[in-house]
This record gives C-alpha cells, structure tokens and sequence, in this order.
C-alpha cells in the first residue's frame, strides 16, 4: 500500500492484487484530481507492478464518483512540485505490461491523457471523456493534443480540445478514444478485458506510434471557426497550433512543444481569469454560512403564471427537469399559443436529434394549461411571469395566497419590480422570493434567485435547488431595483446614451465594445429586443432618472419616428431584407439635432473611453452591490454578467477585470469622470476609494 505524505489522511492510490493482474487505484476526494500525492501514489504502483514478476497486466481504476477528472486545478498558479506528471506519462510510455484505464465518471483533462498513455482503455456505459482545457484558457500539457488526433483522428479531436466539450462511451468507443465499454461491473470486466489484452497481436499498442497525415484545409477552417465563435481567446488558437504539430513533427518534440504552450498559456491573463469563473461558478452555488442547516423545501410538483413568451420558457426549464407544470393564462387562446410555442421548440428538438420523440411526448404530456387559479393548490412552487406591471403583479399575489397551498415557494420573475412590495400582498412573505429568468429562458443558464427582506432561509435554498435541478447557473442575491445584473447594465446604457449626446455614433459605441468581447454591442442588442420595449423599461423608471437622463430622450425620438429596431427595419441601425445591419445617416443626423438642441458640441471618442465609461460605471454599481449587501462578495456579479450579460469569460466579469486594471486606476478613472460627466454618475463608491488606497482589489487583500 503507498502511503500518502499530503494532508489527505488516506492513501491517495492503492495498490492490489487480483491474479496476475495488478490494481492501481486512485481514491483522492472529491474527483480523484492528479495532485502530489496521486502523482506519486501512480508511480510507485507502477514500480511494484513493474518489478512483481507475477503481474502481467495493470489497471488504473478510481473510487468515489468520478475517473481522473484532470489536473489539480488548486495546484496551478504554484510552483509544482516532483514527481510531474510528465513522469508518470513518461513511465506509461516505456511499461512493459499493459496498462489498462478504467473510466467511470468523467476522464477529463489530464485524466484523459493519462488514460491515451495507457495501452488500452475500457469505460463504463455512462462515461464522459473530454480534453476541457480550453475552458480554463489553456491547452493539455501532458500529450492529449498529440495522442488524442492518432486515435480518433484530426477533425474530432480538434473539436473535442478546441471546443472542450467531452464525447460519452458511446461516441468514444466509435472513434477509438476507448476500445471497450464495460457490460457489467467496470472492475471486473477491466481485469479480464487486461487478460485478454495479453493474448492480443500486440498488448503494447501506443497511441504515439500511430502517424496522423497533415491537412491544411481542416486547420485552417477549425482556424476560422475559433476566430469566429470563441473571439478574443487565445487558447482555441494555440490548441489549434499543438494539434498541428501532431502531423509535422516527431512525438516527443512535439509533447515538448506542446507543453511549454500549455505553461505559457497557464501564466496568460485569460487563462487566470478562466479558472477565477470556474473557481466562481462553484462558489456561488454554496449556500452562505448563515443559512447552514437551512434544508430546501421538497418540490415536486411547479405551476407558472403567464403563457407569454418567458412563461412558456420557464414551463420548458420546469418540465425538461421532469417537473409536471400547470401553466396559468387568463384565455384559452393564450394558453394554446404558448402550448404550440412549447411543442415547437420541442419539435425542433427532435429534428436535431437533441431529444427523442417519446422524450417530447412525455414532457408534453407533463403540461397542464388552465384559466383557475383554484387548480394551483398542489404546486409547490409557483413561479409568477406575468407582464412587468406592479398592478397587475399584484393582484396575481393577492389570488396566489388565496391558493396556494401552506409551505408552497410563490416566485416572481419580474426583472426590476419590488419583490418585497409583492411579498406584503400576501400573508405569507417568507414563502416569496424572486426568481428572475433570462430570455429565451429555457435557452439561458444563468438565473438570478433573489431573497426579499423576509424570505426564509429554507425558501432561499429551495430556490437554490430548484436552479441546479434545473441546470442553471444559479446565484443568490438580494432585492433591489434590477438585482445586480440589470441594475449594472442600467448605469452602461445611461452612459451610452450619455455618449450618443456627446458626439459618440451607436455603431462607434457598440465597436468598442465588441472589441472588448461583448458578443454585441448595446445598440445592436437594443434593436434586437426592440426599441418600444426599451422604451417602456425607461418609462417604468422614469420618476427615478436624473434630469439630464431624461433628457436625453434619444429612444423616444427614435420610437416617435417608428423605428422600433429590427422588426421595423429601422432602430439605431437600418435593416435590409436579410436583417443585415447598416449604419444609418438620418440617425446621425437625429443625434446632431439632439446635441444642438441641448447645446452639446459633439466631439471625438477613442475606444478607451467608450470601454472606460461603460464598464466602469458598471465596477462602481457592482462596488455598491457590494456595499449595500446585495451580494456577499464580488463573485456572484462576475458570473451574472459572464453568464447572462455576455462578458467576455476571458476577462473574468467585471469586478475580476478590475481588480487587474488595478482599482486605483479605476478609481482614478472614475474621479475624472465625476469632473467630465458628473459627480452624481461617477462619484467612486466607498469601498473602490477604500480598497484602491491600501491597494487592495475586490479579490485581493492588497
Ligand atoms: N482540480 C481540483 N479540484 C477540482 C477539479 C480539478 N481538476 N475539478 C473539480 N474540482 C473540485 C471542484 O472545485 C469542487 O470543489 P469544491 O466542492 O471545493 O467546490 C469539487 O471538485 C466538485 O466539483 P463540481 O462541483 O464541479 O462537481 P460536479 O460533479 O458537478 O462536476 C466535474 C465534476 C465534471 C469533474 C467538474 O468538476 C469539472 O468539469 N472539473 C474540471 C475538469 C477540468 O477542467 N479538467 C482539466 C483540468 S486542466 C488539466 O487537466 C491539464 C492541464 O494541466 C492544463
């Protein structure tokens, strides 16, 4: 047995003996990740396989619920420390035995590349093999771009480590990635698949000993394919570049190749911001130290009010969790629409082979429309997505509290009402919370589950359970006008607006954030969701606008002459036939009159400013969400806005990227813009001005 020099108070792999085939088992909580002491637990199991001259085969198996799912990602940003993996990977190469992986779970990232260095692989029915490593802005570092490519061959492979999204047994065993997936028990069935192994024409079979032929045209459109879909990254790219040398260099030079791209890209800027939102996205779903103990309510079955076009998505997300769902609606018509809205995007579902025809059936067969309130009794959770009207919201809470039955979860989706003002119309306002769905909601992972001043603990991880049965991205917040991420997108547009009035044209704006990495920029998106309903945000909000916000009433102008975006053909932009964007001079012109009008002298921007003017009025929001108690810490607004908002993941969020400019920048950028724009805009919050003076970060104790 190894024993295990780390804090972890078991060994971290075991040896065994079955026969003549030896076990090296790796038993390293919580998902057998590739730390010190799983490195050295590897290499010393295999020594003693290596020097028993009664073993003739080995088989790296893991306990607990996963495979090898990758490297210590815990270990990265520390110098690491021998035996690396390289090691291991190198022993595998030059054993003499056959070595067999064993994969449940999922066999990620270096896990997968230990299992490619083995001679042989066989997975049970459910697993998942995958080179993710893109995700974390960097590339597998231990041979995965150079054996992956000899066994399933160049496009696949580019996919799988371009993209990182792993392939189940099923595809594997098609392409070769595994050789066999196990019919009964995984242990039992690798011991005698390793005996089996020894009689074969060649038991030592290694990947690297396979050539891959070159082919420039599949690089160069993979090539287009990353500029394209994954803009701004720079590991897609240099995946890209260590698949190459697959085809034109020997193996070793090219693993050395690769290698040093894998450190190179581990130290990038993106690469860290990366593995801050993979860090984040599981800090968020963990309940706050206040709430321990608070268990979530069952919830079994789910009714939604609203058969518009995010009640229909909501009851999509409910039943797609194999919820049954009763779907409130105030005329059959309505409810007819949103149920042929639902078996629609079901039906295209089955068209591209996402869900079966029987899956579509029962899920379907789960819906239940009705116009009574009376029918809701049973639903233990209600989520409300009625129009953003306060009357008529509450008068759907008045009714909702007449039926619901005790101990139910009454949910709003409104994305900026008073989810407190909502609560007081029942008698029952710790059962009320919000839970604020973006659209198309069944299409959006991020949800915003926000705690009103009386919800009760157990409510607030009800909600919390719900959205990871959901398959959200879930995030607890508190109430307040917008919750974090429209409350923040609201100080982006004012100054784009802000912007439009000094000189600055909608498509200069929207450049200089695409160039940032926003997938669009907000005038663009504007027009997209139309102008009329931009307009009737900015007048339910109206009475809160600064003077100068209200007069600058660009939307209006543009509403008043019909240009409500692309479905009119006209918004910010022009529109062709294909809805291909245009810039437009009579918008322009509307912008100069505006200025004049005002007595603006319009004048020149750089992209800097545009950049430093939008994100950082949004840092400062953030800052004061922070302050306010909206949210504990700067976490849950980095994965709002790279999960629901489009910031680029690569930049980490808003509080990680600003905790890189360094906030004394920030807030010095900040003090100039309270001079230029005003202070009542830009004034820095407290807490920016606290941390930037002891240079500190919303990350970092300075
Ligand atoms: N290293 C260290 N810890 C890891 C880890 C890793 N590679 N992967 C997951 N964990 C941790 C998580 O942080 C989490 O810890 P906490 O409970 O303390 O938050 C715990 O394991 C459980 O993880 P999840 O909550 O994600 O559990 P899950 O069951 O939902 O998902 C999983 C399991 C699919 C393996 C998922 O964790 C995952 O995708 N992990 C990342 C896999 C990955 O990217 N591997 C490549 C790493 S890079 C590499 O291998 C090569 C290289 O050198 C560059």
């Amino acid at each position: 047995m190894m024993t295990d020099n780390s804090s972890v108070a078991r060994p971290a792999v075991v040896y065994e003996k079955r026969g003549d085939v030896a076990l090296a088992i790796i038993d390293h909580p919580p998902v057998n990740a590739l730390s010190l002491a799983v490195r050295k637990g590897l290499l010393e199991a295999l020594d003693s396989a290596a020097r028993d001259d009664g073993v003739r085969a080995v088989v790296i198996l893991c306990r607990g619920k996963t495979f090898v799912a990758g490297a210590d990602i815990k270990e990265f940003g520390r110098p690491m420390e021998p035996p690396f993996f390289g090691e291991v990977i190198d022993r595998l190469d030059a054993f003499a035995k056959p070595v067999i992986a064993a994969i449940h779970g999922n066999a990620l990232g270096g896990g997968l590349e230990l299992a490619l260095a083995c001679h042989w692989r066989i997975a049970a029915p459910s697993a998942r093999v995958g080179l993710p490593e893109v995700k974390l802005g960097t590339l597998p570092g231990a041979g995965g771009t150079q054996r992956l490519p000899r066994l399933v061959g160049l496009e696949l492979a580019l996919k799988m480590i371009v993209e990182g999204r792993p392939i189940g047994a099923a595809e594997a065993l098609k392409n070769g990635a595994i050789d066999a997936i196990a019919s009964g028990d995984l242990e039992a069935d690798a011991i005698a698949f390793a005996r089996e192994a020894l009689s074969r024409e060649n038991p030592l079979r290694r990947a690297r000993d396979v050539t891959v032929a070159p082919d420039p045209i599949l690089f160069e459109r993979a090539e287009a394919d990353a500029r394209k879909r994954q803009r701004g990254a720079e590991a897609p790219l240099k995946c890209i570049e260590a698949v190459r040398l697959a085809t034109e260099l020997p193996f070793d030079e090219a693993a050395k190749r690769e290698y040093a791209l894998c450190i190179a890209l581990l130290q990038s800027p993106q690469s860290k911001a990366l593995r801050h939102i993979f860090a984040a996205e599981r800090e968020v779903a963990k309940p706050p130290a206040a709430m321990a103990g608070a268990a979530p309510r069952p919830v079994k079955t789910a009714a939604v009010i609203g058969p518009g076009v995010m009640g229909a998505g909501i009851a999509i997300c409910l039943l797609d969790a194999g919820f049954p769902v009763s779907l409130l609606g105030r005329s059959s018509a309505s409810l007819e629409s949103a149920r042929a809205r639902i078996g629609k995007i079901y039906d295209s579902g089955v068209t591209r082979g996402t869900l079966t025809a029987e899956q579509k059936a029962d899920r379907l067969g789960r819906l239940k429309t009705t116009q009574s309130y009376d029918d809701l009794g049973d639903a233990d959770l209600i989520i409300e997505a009625v129009d953003e009207d306060m009357a008529v919201k509450r008068e759907v809470f008045r009714a909702l509290d007449r039926v619901a039955k005790r101990g139910a979860v009454i949910a709003t989706n409104t994305s900026f009402l008073d989810v407190d003002a909502l609560a007081r119309e029942t008698g029952r306002p710790g059962d009320v919370a919000g839970m604020h769905f973006f659209n198309p909601a069944n299409v959006m992972r991020l949800l915003e589950n926000v705690r009103g001043a009386q919800t009760s603990d157990d409510v607030a991880a009800t909600l919390m359970d719900v959205g990871k049965r959901l398959g959200k991205t879930s995030v607890l917040i508190g109430a307040c006008e917008g919750f974090v991420g429209n409350r923040m997108l609201s100080k982006r547009s004012r100054e784009a607006l802000f912007m439009m009035e000094e000189g600055a044209t909608p498509w200069r704006i929207d450049k200089a954030l695409y160039d940032f990495g926003f997938p669009l920029g907000p005038h663009a998106l504007a027009d997209m969701a139309g102008l009329d309903i931009v307009l009737a945000t900015r007048r339910a909000r109206y009475d809160r606008l600064t003077p100068r916000e209200r007069a600058c009433d660009i939307i209006e102008q543009l509403v008043a002459r019909g240009r409500l975006g692309q479905k009119s053909g006209a918004g910010y932009y022009k529109y062709d036939a294909n809805r291909k964007s245009s810039p437009d001079p009579e918008v322009e012109q509307l912008l100069r009159d505006h200025a004049k009008a005002r007595g603006i002298v319009p004048r020149a921007f750089d992209d800097a400013e545009i950049v430093e003017r939008c994100v950082y009025a949004m840092v400062n929001e953030g800052a004061k969400l922070i302050e306010e108690g909206v949210v504990r810490r700067p976490h849950e607004i980095d994965i709002v806005w790279t999960h629901g908002f489009g910031f680029p993941a690569h930049k980490g969020g808003p509080m990680f990227y600003a905790d890189q400019i360094g906030l004394p920048r920030v807030r010095d950028a900040l003090r100039r813009y309270a001079t230029t724009v005003g202070a009542e805009y830009f004034e820095p919050s407290p807490l920016i001005v606290r941390l930037a003076d002891k240079g500190a970060g919303f990350y970092s104790n300075g």
